[in-house]
């Protein structure tokens, strides 16, 4: 079951209008939560990143937070699987195509449901390749917009290569991946690029630092060179559905040893051991 604009229904009977300008500019913005055993992760910091996102682009939120929490706990309840991932879009709605704001107009709200993929274990267990490619995406990389082409081909690009993600370059420094944040591993420490305009501020990131601080990781936010991701000895990927995974090849070199190092298996464990405590701790992930 899906949700639009009010309703709920099956996804085969979902219908909008195709001058949506969601459809016509791309011109909305989304989210993608992860849900284990039917207990909504970060809920409350999801839907803060969801209003930035939407202050960003002068679209008013739809919906109070209370609305959102009951939307969002019916769909859980609605779809099968104890693991979902919900995805969340907003549209600034239907309207005579015309690129300045039309007046008067009702945003679209979809929302749906799937099953959780998180990565197989072999992923776990010997780390997945990447790609380097050029950012080319626009400069408010930090708004979570609909409008995803840059990141679709560069994706793309990674997938053709035979690898999972693109880890992307903008004057000199590291960004982001075409749909995940990158750490990078230096002399033992864990590095994390800013936030800034120019990545998203990934929810999974900011538990990854949070989960550094609480267990004395060694590590430090400042912009990364592409000379010092090139000679890391670790590099890990970090997203909603991804989790936490670490890079072993780049551009078809090893990383490192070539095999996830010890720092992603402090990081991978600490990461599980945190999840399975907010799913045995009713509301812990819904502030
Ligand atoms: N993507 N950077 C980009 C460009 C992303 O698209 C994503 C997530 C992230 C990681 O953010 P988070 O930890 O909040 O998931 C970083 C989602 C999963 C997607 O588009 O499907």
């Amino acid at each position: 079951m899906i949700y639009l604009n009010g309703e709920f229904m099956p996804i085969e009977q979902a219908r909008i209008p195709v001058l949506d300008r969601g459809f016509i500019f791309g011109d909305g913005v989304y989210e993608v939560i992860p849900v284990y055993s039917r207990h909504p992760f970060r809920l409350a910091e999801h839907l803060r990143r969801l209003q930035d996102s939407l202050n960003s682009i002068r679209l008013a939120n739809p919906h109070d937070h209370q609305t959102w929490m009951r939307l969002i706990g019916r769909l859980v309840e609605l779809n099968e699987a104890q693991d979902q991932s919900i995805y969340m879009h907003i549209t600034r709605g239907p309207a005579k195509r015309d690129h300045a704001f039309p007046k008067d107009i009702t945003p679209t709200v979809f929302l749906m449901s799937n099953p959780l993929t998180i990565p197989p274990q072999q992923q776990v267990s010997d780390g997945v390749c990447a790609i380097t490619a050029v950012d080319n995406r626009w400069s408010r990389c930090d708004i979570k917009a609909i409008a995803l082409l840059p990141n679709v081909l560069l994706r793309q690009e990674a997938v053709e290569a035979g690898c999972v993600e693109a880890v992307l370059l903008r004057d000199g420094f590291m960004t982001e991946g075409a749909a995940s944040n990158i750490f990078v591993v230096r002399a033992g420490v864990m590095l994390a690029p800013p936030k800034d305009h120019l990545m998203l501020p990934g929810i999974t990131y900011d538990v990854v630092l949070e989960l550094a601080q609480a267990h004395r990781i060694r590590h430090e936010v400042r912009k990364i060179s592409e000379a010092e991701l090139r000679s890391a000895q670790e590099i890990w990927l970090t997203s909603s559905t991804k989790e936490v995974l670490a890079i072993t090849r780049l551009d078809g070199a090893p990383v490192g040893k070539g095999t996830p190092g010890p720092m992603f298996a402090r990081m991978y464990a600490l990461y599980q051991d945190y999840k399975n405590q907010v799913m045995r701790t009713p509301g812990m992930g819904v502030a």
